[in-house]
């Protein structure tokens, strides 16, 4: 098996490589008779795609995105919608140089190791080219939750973090961080430009949060929507941890300064804090649902680093070709997709058990 698809109700699977003619998406089991078009999916994936500043890598695909089939007279059949990207920036020669050598960090080895055969343009599937398709597939499975609201953004890059305090969402579109403090943002333009001129890498951490979530999506045991949520987060390329509301910081506190104390108001319960993200048993609780996402520095970088070519030689390895320093940044939009894609698929789920 080899598990290309998400989901439990709402399901996405997704195909193509870095370097194939083009990536797709199949998004089954979406409501019929929701207005769905291009233009509804397209800012997405402008978010994610690359080329954009000088902050993120140099590959200029327009990502235009094409609805193949599922959408009759502008609405959604209930049938499987197919999506597709053509890739038109492909530039295979920049990797014949690593064809036989595994670049540490990046899937090549483990690849190898699995298969015994790998399409080393680019990373072939393992590239993240294949996460601008759960960007498309995330913008159909917001349709499905328009009461919830999902915001993303990157809460430090190369451990300088953003200021709660300086916390301006109309600030998250203005810089190319997705940074909601100015002044970090400022910060992290000289960061991420000695990163880049020295051809290395650096990590963020990537917070998602969904208000207007009503409580009692998820479910109990094997679907928790905090274990799904975590699933996948963890699935996006490069990403190494994820934590769920105050997640690793939850296990410093007491009982009390834990607690997210309840109390009756007008509308029904209301909450002293939200440490536990909005989850509780699995279920949301109405809270904002949070999430915090780790991303690893970029491995592909120009310093040599120690390698094995693939019939066993010592090697070194420097990676040429065009990279994201900080692939963070780009995760941002593909955190926000997984987030609409989880919510999605457990609102479906709670319908089709609790009506
Ligand atoms: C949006 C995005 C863009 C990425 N671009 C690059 C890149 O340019 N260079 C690179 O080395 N890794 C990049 N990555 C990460 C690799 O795809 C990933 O590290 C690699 O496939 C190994 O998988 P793993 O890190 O999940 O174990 C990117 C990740 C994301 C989410």
């Amino acid at each position: 098996m080899s598990w290309n698809t998400f989901g439990r109700v709402l399901r996405f699977t997704t195909w193509g490589e870095s370097h194939g003619a083009a990536i797709g998406a199949v998004v089954d089991g979406c409501p019929p008779g929701l207005e769905l078009a291009e233009n509804d999916i397209q800012p997405f994936l402008d978010a994610r795609k690359p080329g954009q500043n000088k902050f993120t890598t140099q590959r200029k695909e327009p990502d235009a995105v094409r609805i193949l089939s599922g959408v009759f007279e502008g609405r959604t059949t209930g049938t499987p919608i197919s999506l597709l990207i053509e890739n038109t920036d492909q530039r295979s020669k920049d990797y014949s140089e690593i064809a036989n050598t595994y670049r540490p960090g990046h899937a090549d080895y483990a690849y190898d190791a699995k298969y015994g055969f790998r399409d080393y343009r680019g990373g072939g599937r393992s590239s993240a080219r294949e996460t601008a398709m759960r960007v498309a597939a995330g913008a159909v499975a917001r349709l499905i939750i328009p009461e919830a609201s999902i915001l993303g953004y990157v809460a430090e890059i190369g451990g300088d973090k953003a200021d709660p305090a300086n916390f301006d969402p109309e600030e998250i579109g203005r810089n190319p961080f997705w940074c909601p403090d100015a002044e970090a943002a400022e910060r992290w333009e000289g960061l991420i430009d000695n990163a880049r001129k020295a051809g290395s890498s650096l990590g963020a951490v990537v917070e998602c949060v969904a208000s207007g979530v009503p409580a009692g999506w998820g479910a109990p045991i094997y679907a928790k929507l905090d274990s799904d949520l975590a699933a996948g987060m963890m699935s996006i390329n490069a990403v190494k941890g994820v934590e769920i509301g105050d997640g690793f910081d939850a296990a410093r506190l007491t009982g009390e300064q834990n607690a997210d104390a309840m109390s009756p108001g007008p509308d029904g319960p209301e909450f002293a804090a939200n440490h536990a993200g909005g989850i509780a048993g699995g279920i949301s609780t109405g809270q904002p649902v949070a999430c915090r996402v780790a991303f690893k520095p970029t491995s592909s970088i120009l310093t040599p680093v120690e390698s094995i070519t693939r019939d066993g030689k010592a090697t070194q390895v420097r990676t040429k070709g065009r990279h994201d320093p900080c692939v963070g940044i780009r995760g941002t939009p593909v955190v926000e997709a997984m987030m609409a894609l989880v919510l999605a698929d457990h609102k479906l789920l709670h319908r089709a058990q609790c009506g």
